[in-house]
């Protein structure tokens, strides 16, 4: 017989059915009556079922004394109406099996209330606690609506490549690919054939440097240039070391690339994706989004219905420093224009400022990529942010580059080679279009979703620099 699920027993099972419910005991109390009281929780939705047990069950005196917190239990039983406020139904136990125990004395989450920094030393336990249960059935609810936003609108989902021989954002961020020993070539024994270089990746697996790819987008752009509208859902690695809260070294993006968009249909499309995936995850996470607004963040619900609500702020780059100079805020990083924005002017705009989403446009070109399009002030380019409160930036995209000529001379511009990128320029060359696209953080975008403030709570595994346990 399949099991119930808990959600399922909460929701929808009548009094009088007879349920199998599967878990892992939250808590137990005994009281003086000759009964225990269990919390069980299967993961399939916040909420614990209560397990009434009789001590009078066969065996009671022996495995009652096995059920401590963390114990995994099979319950046979039959759902009655709960005199308990707070909840619709609970379990009587007909049936009580424990699959696996688990030592009080030694159990890591035995009590509650650890900090998230212990708790992610516990990787393999954390997904138990209240939080890492709510977060990943937060973060599968966003990613299944950010699949169906694109189907809905016929987009077609494209595979890029993980491991590639171009750097899209062309920083030199990439985490090599290798099977040289690198043991050999830092004792001085060549990998090489005794080039000025000292490697000669000739030798190397792929016959040339390979890494893990920052971004899906080039790949996209190709894909775009074919079949239509496309995006791409992945893992992506940046060898960053930066050690914020914002930042991982292996996150997850999406990515759009549209081919006839320019940049006010990239704006609008990316306003109406972040605004329709929170909706989204609004309605289907009720109890998940209650715990992170009451325990996590006091103004989560209401900050996630405000930018549902309204329409995001639009300005461009050259506006914002504007505000930023006249704000009167001493900044950490001194504002001037040329300068990258950082998260602590991001969040002015967003918070203080507008208090709402902003998307700030046409950036200087020094500070974006070779990819971008140029505008005619020779300055700027067509370029895109969106910012959001407590995050800051959690979209960058653009128009694309489309001119053949001018691709080139930026590659030039931004030291790089553009015979690496021939392909990349061949779409300049062979029936070239105007199309823009963008990349969301899906990590930033679920600490919008449930306020946490560390995007290493936001992603099972988090990867940073020194950090890659499990
Ligand atoms: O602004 P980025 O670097 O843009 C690109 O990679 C473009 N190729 C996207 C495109 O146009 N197709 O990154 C996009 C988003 C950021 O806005 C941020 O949300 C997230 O990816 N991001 C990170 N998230 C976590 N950790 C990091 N180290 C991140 N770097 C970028
Ligand atoms: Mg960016």
């Amino acid at each position: 017989m399949p099991r119930d699920l808990v959600a399922k027993v909460l929701k929808s099972s009548q009094p009088g059915s007879t349920v199998d419910v599967r878990g892992w005991v939250r808590t137990k109390r005994e009281s003086k009556g000759g009964f225990a009281f269990l919390e069980v929780n299967d993961g399939s939705c916040f909420g614990n079922v209560q397990v009434v047990v009789d001590g009078k069950l066969p065996g009671y005196e022996t495995w009652i004394k096995e059920i401590t917190t963390g114990a995994s239990v099979a319950i046979l039983g039959e759902v009655v109406e709960s005199p308990g406020k707070g909840q619709r139904v609970e379990v009587r136990a007909n049936e009580v099996r424990v699959l696996g125990t688990a030592d009080s004395a030694t159990y890591p989450l035995q009590k509650k209330g650890h900090s998230y920094e212990f708790l992610r030393e516990k990787a393999h336990l954390r997904p138990r606690t209240n939080t890492f249960g709510a977060m990943a059935r937060v973060r599968n609810a966003l990613c299944d609506a950010i699949h169906r936003f694109f189907q809905d609108r016929g987009f077609l989902y494209v595979h890029t490549p993980i491991i590639t021989t171009s750097d899209c954002e062309g920083a030199g961020q990439l985490f090599q690919v290798t099977t040289l020993d690198i043991a050999k070539l830092a004792s001085g024994g060549r990998e090489s054939s005794g080039s000025t270089s000292p490697v000669d990746y000739a030798h190397d697996f792929f016959g040339k440097k390979a890494g893990l790819t920052v971004s899906g987008q080039l790949e996209a752009e190709i894909f775009a240039c074919a079949v239509g509208d496309v995006y791409t859902f992945g893992p992506t690695f940046r060898a960053e070391n930066s050690n914020t809260t914002r930042h991982l070294s292996e996150f997850w993006m999406v990515e759009p690339e549209m081919p006839f968009y320019e940049l006010e249909d990239d704006m609008d499309l990316a306003e109406s994706f972040v605004r329709t995936i929170i909706k989204d995850v609004l309605n289907r996470c009720p109890d998940d989004l209650a715990f992170f607004n009451e325990r996590i963040e006091p103004t989560l619900l209401e900050s996630l219905h405000h930018i549902v609500e309204h329409d995001f702020i639009r300005l461009t780059y050259t506006e914002a420093i504007e505000i930023l100079l006249k704000s009167g805020q001493t900044f950490e990083y001194p504002v001037s224009w040329g300068t990258d924005l950082q998260s602590e002017h991001e969040r002015y705009l967003t918070e203080q400022h507008f208090k709402q989403p902003v998307i700030l446009t046409d950036y200087p070109r020094q500070i974006k990529s070779f990819y971008m399009r140029c505008n005619d002030d020779s300055k700027t380019v067509r370029a895109m942010d969106v910012l959001v409160p407590r995050i800051g930036e959690i979209i960058g995209g653009s128009q694309r580059e489309e001119r053949h000529d001018l691709l080139v001379s930026r590659m030039q511009e931004c030291g790089l080679n553009p015979e690496d990128y021939w392909w990349y320029l061949e779409l300049r060359q062979y029936g070239t279009v105007p199309h823009a696209g963008f990349g969301l953080g899906l990590e930033r975008t679920l600490q919008l979703m449930t306020g946490m403030h560390n995007i290493r709570d936001c992603i099972p595994f988090p990867r940073a620099p020194k950090t890659a346990d499990f």
